[in-house]
């Protein structure tokens, strides 16, 4: 295997056949309408795929909006960027509207902002029916939603992400939460957004991390449950870096049906949803240990490499399956190796991990390309030499 993954990559690449997703002919996806979540126990809500903010205020007043104060959470990023056009929007459509900052990045995920937010609120005469709009991406999200989770024993809040990880992830399904003590989201509620409104066009002004970061979770999604959009994301290699409008938003779409069939069946993580930790052990301790330095999606694509290892080994998928899950990263821009961690650390990290059983961890495997298993035989000495491929020869 000594041959540059670059030059595999695009060998292959050139030599592929252009797969068509197993779309239902009788019943072909709009990608352009509402799609309904409807979880059992659990609120339902919408989920509108757009291209602007243009139908937003119909969508809030929907909610009720006109007699609500409505606070949009912010970061110091995303301000910049869309807090003007999502305000003129929503202007005439609310009683009062306010908004409030969080400083940009994920050392800001903590209880002291959730603080601030409470302080905000409570200084806005916010009540038990007004609402919180969350204006940005998975860190965004998840405070404005766990702040909505208990102010006033909970009120209700909707979702504007703008990067393609929260599109596709982290603003669907309801999980809400801050850091604490640098273990990731280990405070949190399920809390159901009201609504999720995606304007598809803000993934254009992405950074190449962040972009890439999104779509280890779409290439998750593909590996763990539908092998023909996997095989589909890497056919449109070039059009999705290109950021093809259309080709986004049907990409963004499939992965949210995607997402959509998991938390409808297991809203509360009692025993399917867990598939979509996909990567997500070894994802976090690298992430934890890199002091979020690397962009979450990053650090989940060395896992999936790492589980995809694991998988190959024990021999449920074949090596050539497992070398183009590596390949294929590096032209998502994704990490396939790391350099300034030593294996036993990211190892331990693990251990200290909320999915650890016993002496074995809990790991989502691959069972073949497109279906996956949650496994809780993986021992340290499999997880070592997945560690030690990441190492030498990611
Ligand atoms: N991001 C994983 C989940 O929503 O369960």
């Amino acid at each position: 295997m000594g041959e540059n993954p670059l030059t595999l990559l695009f060998r292959r690449y050139a030599g592929r056949k252009k797969t068509a997703m197993s779309e239902n002919k009788k019943n072909p996806i709009d990608y352009n309408a509402a799609i309904d979540v409807r979880a059992r126990g659990q609120s339902s809500y919408r989920i509108f795929p757009s291209d602007s903010f243009d139908d937003l205020s119909r969508c809030m007043e929907e909610l009720g909006s006109k007699d609500l104060r409505v606070c949009v959470v912010t970061d110091s990023n995303v301000e910049k960027l869309y807090l003007d056009d999502v305000k003129n929007v929503l202007e005439g459509s609310c009683a009062r509207l306010t908004s409030f900052t969080i400083p940009a990045g994920e050392q800001h995920k903590t209880l002291d902002e959730i603080r601030r937010l409470y302080t905000h609120l409570i200084g806005q005469e916010f009540d038990r029916r007004d609402l919180l709009v969350a204006l940005g991406g998975g860190v965004t999200g998840d405070m404005t939603g766990f702040a909505a989770a208990t102010y006033l024993r909970g009120i209700r809040f909707v979702q504007i992400p703008t990067t393609l990880l929260s599109q596709v992830d982290s603003s669907i399904g309801g999980k809400t939460g801050v850091d604490f003590d640098s273990y990731k989201n280990m405070v949190g509620a399920f809390h159901q957004p009201s609504m999720v409104y995606l304007n598809v066009n803000t993934l254009q002004t992405l950074d190449e991390t962040q972009f890439a970061s999104g779509m280890g979770e779409v290439l998750k999604h593909g590996l763990i449950r539908d092998a023909s959009y996997y095989e589909w994301c890497l056919d449109h290699m070039g059009e999705i870096e290109e950021r093809q409008p259309d080709l986004l938003k049907e990409m963004v779409v499939r992965s949210i049906l995607i997402k959509r069939a998991i938390v409808q069946k297991d809203p509360l993580e009692k025993g399917e949803r867990a598939l979509l930790n996909f990567g997500h052990t070894v994802g976090h301790a690298i992430e934890k240990l890199m002091d979020f330095r690397l962009a979450h999606g990053a650090c989940v694509n060395l896992g999936i490499i790492a589980a995809s290892y694991i998988s190959w080994k024990r021999g449920n998928i074949p090596e050539e399956i497992f070398y183009e899950i590596r390949d294929m990263s590096v032209a998502f821009g994704l990490p396939i190796s790391y350099d300034s961690l030593r294996v036993d650390e990211i190892l331990e990290t693990m251990k200290k991990d909320k999915k650890r059983i016993g002496e074995t961890t809990r790991m989502i495997l691959l069972k073949r390309l497109g279906s996956s298993y949650i496994d809780e035989t993986v021992t340290d000495d499999e997880i070592r030499s997945a560690l030690q491929f990441l190492r030498y020869e990611g």
